[in-house]
């Protein structure tokens, strides 16, 4: 399989789903990072309305290359029902994108709202091919079999990959 994990995480929860997925079937982690450097109040004072409003962040690496994979999953904090600037950037950032496999999640308290059918528009527009998204709230962070649900969308989009 080639897999590409990329994803942003301030309090590690995201982290953590991408860390644990890379564990179970492989891949490369890509962590993405906001180069706002929010503090823990500038998150919610500064970070969420860019957040609400679709803004992108600066970010590092500026250029994600993902030609060289053939399934491209992104994960996201959900801030104020929304993917974080850093996960828009990382969006707009994929080079190499098109005709890709991709499947997205996030982590949140439990209110994601339409963070994963934006992730999968912005996706779609860039001309990947989105495959299944997962929503992780907190509780769902200790759960073995939301990750293995997570686990066999990016398995089932490699198969399909194989046999096209
Ligand atoms: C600025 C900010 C805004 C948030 N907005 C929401 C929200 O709208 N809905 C929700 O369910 N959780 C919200 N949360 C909680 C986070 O989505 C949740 O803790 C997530 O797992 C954090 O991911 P991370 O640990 O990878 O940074 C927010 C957290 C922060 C810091």
């Amino acid at each position: 399989m080639s897999v590409c994990i990329i994803y942003h995480s301030e309090t590690g929860n995201t982290r953590a789903v991408a860390e644990q997925l890379a564990a179970l079937i492989g891949g490369e982690l890509i962590e993405v990072k906001d180069l706002a450097g929010y503090s823990k109040v500038g998150m919610y004072l500064k970070g969420a309305p860019r957040a609400a409003q679709g803004k992108k962040a600066d970010i590092e690496p500026a250029v994600i290359d993902v030609s060289g994979y053939d399934t491209v999953v992104v994960g996201t904090p959900v801030w104020a029902g929304s993917p974080t600037p850093a996960v828009n950037a990382a969006i707009n950032a994929l080079a190499g994108i098109e005709g890709k496999s991709a499947v997205v999640f996030c982590t949140s308290g439990g209110g994601p709202r339409k963070t994963l059918e934006r992730m999968q528009e912005m996706l779609a527009d860039r001309g990947a091919d989105v495959r299944g998204a997962v929503s992780f709230t907190k509780r769902d962070l200790q759960k073995a079999e939301m990750l293995e649900t997570l686990a066999d969308l990016v398995r089932r989009s490699e198969k399909e990959r194989i046999v096209q």
